[in-house]
């Protein structure tokens, strides 16, 4: 166990040896990328293995792999048993869902923020081709949250879906998903709910919620690596939908190899496709069981501590804040600016301090479960002191 600079014992820093890259560089980009967990090399061992060893039988050890997967996610986010399927990634989940719907009668609205992550934004506008209506609703005035009031307005009797970030990618602000979904439901419009930039940092309870779809990646928060997306289904809605992107994985039977047309599998697998990525289910094991282990309440707790003391910087050092300031709405990222921020960051990250930049928004710096205090601080220390030495010109 370690102790933290401000010399409190940080339990979850017990955590630090499972993740080699941590002593590589100051990893300050779990928003984007979560570290890899040590044991991923090994279930990637164990996957290569029964391929190896068991050849065509790996499956029966694959299949279940992918139920695995989904249940782990499931737990993390508050979805029942049964509830939960793995896809490649979230674009894919959108396409998927857009399949499922019919834009003939008036209910053909598509409403959502304009502060959505863009891979959602080209799905629904390219449905404008099939029928839909998708409606774009700007953000605040600051960019930093969406505009409940305005969304809610533009949410009526003609809107069949809205897509909403549980937190928003650029600003880490937290969306009011409960007054949304409830302006959704009381209008007859359903709700699916992007994840990828809560679930493993931020509380999320799909179930509590009451939204209709819910679905995220594994890539950052959950420490999981790329391919091992999901999809959760309101176990009530599952069996109205029949999508049009499909395939044997969504059969009834796909063993049976039946023709000509598609049989539904009475379950959330029938909004599979094809193969599922199965060495993405085993790369992303120990990433989703360790935050499942440390629980959400716990990492929450940590990262509201952590991020505070980095916007106490952001706020000495004059930089403009681009995420929440209260706690409420603050999501696991700070995100700031200044004149420069774009080539600050590209320095940070040739010097090992790990981060991204987005135009517009500045940058993106993210403490998770596995952050010292130290490191925070070595941050921003890091970040004054490229400011004040700017690069050489050649
Ligand atoms: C909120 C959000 N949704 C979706 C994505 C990515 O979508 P995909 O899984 O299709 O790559 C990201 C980031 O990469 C994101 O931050």
């Amino acid at each position: 166990m370690s102790r933290n600079s401000s010399s409190t014992i940080d339990p979850l820093l017990a955590w630090r040896e499972q993740f080699p890259a941590l002593t590589q560089s100051t990893y300050m980009v779990s928003h984007s990328l979560g570290a890899m967990p040590r044991a991923a090399e090994q279930h990637m061992q164990e996957f290569l293995r029964l391929w190896v060893e068991k050849g065509i039988v790996a499956w029966e050890d694959w299949l279940p792999a992918v139920t695995a997967a989904a249940g782990r996610i499931g737990r993390i986010i508050g979805a029942p048993e049964g509830s939960v399927i793995m896809q490649p990634n979230v674009s894919a989940v959108m396409a998927v869902l857009a399949s499922c719907l019919d834009y003939t009668g008036k209910r053909n609205k598509i409403v959502y923020s304009a502060l959505e992550f863009p891979t959602v934004s080209y799905v629904w506008q390219a449905e404008a081709r099939r029928g839909a209506r998708p409606i774009v609703v700007p953000g605040d005035a600051e960019g930093i949250g969406p505009d409940t009031d305005r969304l809610c307005a533009a949410i009526d009797e003609e809107t069949l879906l809205v897509p909403l970030s549980h937190v928003l990618f650029r600003s880490s602000c937290i969306t009011d998903a409960e007054t949304i979904v409830r302006r959704a439901h009381a209008v007859g419009a359903m709700v699916v709910l992007d994840m990828y930039q809560s679930a493993g940092v931020v509380p999320v309870d799909v179930t509590r919620l009451g939204v209709d779809f819910a679905c995220g990646g594994s890539v950052k928060w959950l420490c999981g690596g790329p391919g091992a997306g999901y999809l959760y289904v309101r176990p009530d809605l599952q069996q109205s939908f029949a999508p049009r992107v499909t395939g044997w994985f969504g059969h009834e039977a796909p063993f049976a190899f039946t023709m000509p047309e598609q049989r539904y599998a009475p379950s959330v697998w029938r909004f599979v496709a094809g193969t599922p990525t199965i060495a993405a289910m085993y790369q992303a094991r120990a990433g989703a069981e360790i935050v499942g282990e440390i629980g959400a309440a716990t990492i929450r707790e940590k990262s509201l501590r952590q991020t505070a003391r980095v916007l106490q910087r952001v706020d000495a050092a004059g930089y403009r804040l681009g995420s929440p300031r209260k706690d409420l709405w603050r999501g696991g990222t700070v995100v700031f600016d200044f004149v420069g921020s774009a080539d600050v960051a590209r320095r940070l990250n040739q010097r090992r301090f790990l981060c991204d930049h987005r135009p517009g928004a500045g940058i993106r710096m993210s403490p998770h479960f596995y952050t010292t205090d130290a490191e925070c601080d070595a941050f921003m220390d890091e970040v004054a002191r490229l400011i004040a030495e700017p690069p050489a010109h050649t």
